[in-house]
């Protein structure tokens, strides 16, 4: 398609271009070949006078008008010659023939004859009009004036017009054939034009008979492409901005406009019965906050849990409702879970199993066997709407997150010609730790149903890439990161995940920072000069939240002129709040707080502000813009967007960022204050490092921090991921053509 557009953009103006000569040769031919015969008739012409001359000087000198006559009508019997005229050298029409105009004087006549083109319309059609003196001893004794017919010119003029247009026609044509071969062969790139001249595309499709003498040709021709799509992701991974327009353009050129599928456990809106009536939430999810985005962008379809009270309320009958609530930009399918099922599939063995399998944050897995069924049922009962809601037999899907490591292979069995991403937004362990899985093999093979499975880091991937190695009979391609299994290959690569950054108008229309800030300070009862450090997390034990309080316990405890002075604003959306790790661990917060409150607190001085409840995304951003400190101590983390949304938020480019180095943005933010949430006195003087900092390298790291957030963005993230499965489905082409020619 790309091709054909790139042909089409260079063959049009070609057309236009030879019209447009066309246009312009054709009045100039005209003239010219009018020129020529003009000069022709005038030789002609005055060849004739030359023999007249004589005759007609005696006859004139003999008064012998019969004479004349009958010079003139013997004359006359040339075809070409329409009349003749004898004109006095005072100008007097001395003698004619019969076809001589009436109304051609001599003083025309002559005037005509001296003009370049010599060119009169008579009745009879062109005519040229040629004057030639007739002279005797004594000098000029009269003008012959001599009509030659032209009629013949224009006939010729319009011969010569046909062959002109057939001679730009087929110059046209030949210019044609050769852009659209270069163009295959140079605009999509040598590879892409050998691509399409295996495949028998474009023009050359009908001259391309099967080939088998092309085979051993296609070993190299494979290698060397691969080796081609890895330098092109080299490069690729260097190019900067990204945004939803040049996501929908790679749509369009690489994927060739092919629908999207996203399947996620968790959905964009929640719909809820309150007091009040129905609301819609936001999740606390960084996946949503990730990709809702892209799927705006693309305008698929997302397959999700309905979750909510009133979920099943706003569905039509299909389960369908468009997204977002009143800008309807994509479609959100729901899928129905009894609460039996969400125990065991979702709270169960995706959260009580591979979230502790995966995360390692001390807290153990359980895995049951009536939980890893439910997790199978409904992984199939997700591959079904997928199936149900692919429009072709190539969809894209983007399989999110553990929720779903069976799902792969699933739809692989139904869509055998699916492009299927799986990415895993979680922590990868190593062998040994993902080795306690008693379905290890199960939710291998599940996942290398996919085309690509992406993880946060290259750390994750090769712990991943190990762990197939321990346990599967797989080959692995550690140069082009490619698991071979079961004969299908599955492209392993991290790609970063990220948000998406604000734009110029939804900034403007932020409150001030200091607006910001006074909200917060009004809202919480707190002193004007406090300063704030804020937190911002789900109630999950991987967040590190015990060891940031107890970091800030510590600076307090070390540093008492802090005591008053300093406040952390802990906000936590209740999480998986029916597991007992998750209600024991949100109790020990709960209590933690207090003791630190106790400790330092006065009534009217609270060093922790717990708000145990979910925030929308303004309450969010306020309280980013209000802090001067933000605290993302993950234990484990794959990415963690909160501190990626701190830094979009401080346009200020004032607040400083403690990051744990077990978050996988730790990899990028290295400007933040990296920290070992483990080692609580390292985090306590961090704080009071950020607390302390002067403005200026404030400013200096935020500034570099924006920058990075900025480019490498949410549409960067799934930018990279579908251009790496566009490749894929193209090679998968080439790959079924040249099997083809093989077996031909
Ligand atoms: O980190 C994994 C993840 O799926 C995130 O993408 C998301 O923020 C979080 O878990 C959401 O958890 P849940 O959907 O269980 O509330």
């Amino acid at each position: 398609m790309n091709t054909f557009r790139l042909q089409l953009r260079f063959l049009v103006p070609l057309v236009l271009t030879l019209v447009a000569a066309a246009y312009l040769a054709l009045p100039l031919m005209d003239r010219l070949t009018l020129r020529w015969f003009s000069r022709d008739l005038d030789l002609r012409g005055s060849l004739l006078a030359n023999a007249l001359s004589d005759s007609i000087a005696e006859a004139l000198r003999a008064r012998g008008m019969a004479r004349l006559q009958t010079i003139f009508d013997h004359a006359v019997q040339d075809e070409r010659l329409v009349a003749i005229g004898l004109c006095s050298v005072d100008g007097q029409l001395l003698r004619s023939t019969d076809d001589y105009p009436d109304k051609l004087t001599c003083a025309n006549a002559l005037a005509t004859a001296a003009r370049a083109d010599h060119l009169l319309r008579i009745a009879g059609g062109p005519v040229h009009v040629g004057a030639y003196p007739v002279n005797d001893e004594s000098g000029r004794v009269a003008d012959l004036v001599l009509l030659h017919d032209m009629s013949f010119i224009e006939r010729r003029s319009q011969d010569t017009r046909q062959y002109l247009i057939i001679l730009i026609a087929a110059l046209g044509a030949t210019i044609a054939m050769i852009t659209v071969v270069v163009a295959q062969l140079s605009w999509r790139g040598w590879v892409s034009g050998a691509r399409a001249l295996l495949r028998g595309e474009g023009l050359l499709r009908p001259l391309l008979p099967p080939t088998p003498e092309l085979a051993p040709l296609a070993a190299d021709l494979r290698t060397r492409l691969r080796d081609l799509d890895d330098e092109y992701r080299r490069i690729h991974g260097l190019q900067a901005e990204w945004g939803p327009d040049r996501l929908r353009s790679l749509l369009r050129t690489q994927l060739r406009g092919d629908e999207i599928i996203v399947v996620s456990n968790r959905e964009p809106y929640i719909h809820e019965h309150a007091p009040a009536g129905m609301i819609v939430k936001r999740p606390a999810s960084g996946l949503v906050t990730a990709i809702e985005p892209v799927l705006r962008a693309c305008s698929g379809t997302w397959i999700a849990h309905g979750s909510g009270s009133a979920d099943r309320q706003v569905v039509d009958p299909r389960d369908h409702m468009l997204a977002p609530p009143g800008r309807a930009e994509y479609t959100l399918r729901r899928i129905w879970l009894t609460e039996r099922e969400e125990l065991g599939y979702y709270y169960g063995f995706a959260n009580e199993g591979l979230w502790p399998l995966c995360h390692v944050a001390h807290v153990r897995p359980v895995f049951r066997e009536p939980d890893w069924q439910a997790y199978r049922e409904i992984n199939q009962r997700f591959a079904d709407a997928v199936v149900d809601e692919a429009r072709s037999e190539d969809p894209v899907v983007m399989v999110q997150d553990y929720h779903f490591a069976l799902l792969p292979a699933m739809i692989r069995e139904r869509l055998p010609r699916a492009t299927i991403l799986t990415f895993w937004h979680i922590p990868w362990p190593n062998p040994e730790s993902f080795g306690i899985c008693p379905w290890r093999r199960e939710i291998l093979q599940g996942m290398l149903g996919s085309t690509i499975v992406g993880f946060q880091t290259r750390f994750h991937c090769k712990n991943f890439i190990e762990t197939i190695d321990r346990t599967l009979e797989a080959r692995i391609e550690h140069e082009h990161s490619t698991i071979s299994y079961q004969d299908e290959d599955t492209f392993v690569e991290s790609y970063p995940i990220s948000i998406e950054w604000p734009s110029a108008a939804s900034m403007a229309a932020w409150p001030s920072i200091e607006q910001c800030r006074r909200n917060v300070t009004q809202r919480l009862g707190l002193a004007a000069d406090q300063k704030i450090a804020v937190g911002i997390d789900r109630l999950d034990y991987t967040k590190g939240v015990i060891e940031r309080m107890q970091a800030v316990e510590r600076l307090l405890e070390q540093r008492p002129e802090w005591v008053g002075r300093l406040v952390l604003v802990q906000a936590a959306a209740p999480s998986r709040s029916v597991l007992e790790e998750y209600s024991l661990f949100q109790q020990r917060i709960g209590l933690l707080a207090e003791h630190i409150n106790q400790r330092f607190g006065t009534a009217e001085y609270r060093p922790i502000r717990l708000l145990m409840e979910h925030h929308e995304r303004d309450a969010v951003n306020e309280l980013y813009r209000a802090a001067d400190v933000c605290l993302v101590t993950s234990l484990h983390d794959g990415m963690n967007l909160v501190c990626k949304e701190f830094v979009a938020a401080r346009d200020d480019e004032r607040g400083v960022l403690i990051l744990s180095r077990f978050a996988g943005a730790a990899r990028e933010m290295t400007e933040a204050l990296v920290v070992n949430p483990y080692h609580v006195e390292d985090c306590a003087a961090q704080i009071q490092r950020a607390l302390t900092m002067p403005e200026p390298e404030q400013r200096e790291r935020m500034a570099s921090l924006r920058m990075t957030v900025r480019e490498f963005n949410v549409y960067r993230w799934a930018g990279r991921m579908l251009a790496d499965a566009g490749r894929l489905r193209l090679r998968g082409r080439i790959e079924a053509r040249v099997q083809r020619h093989h077996d031909a």
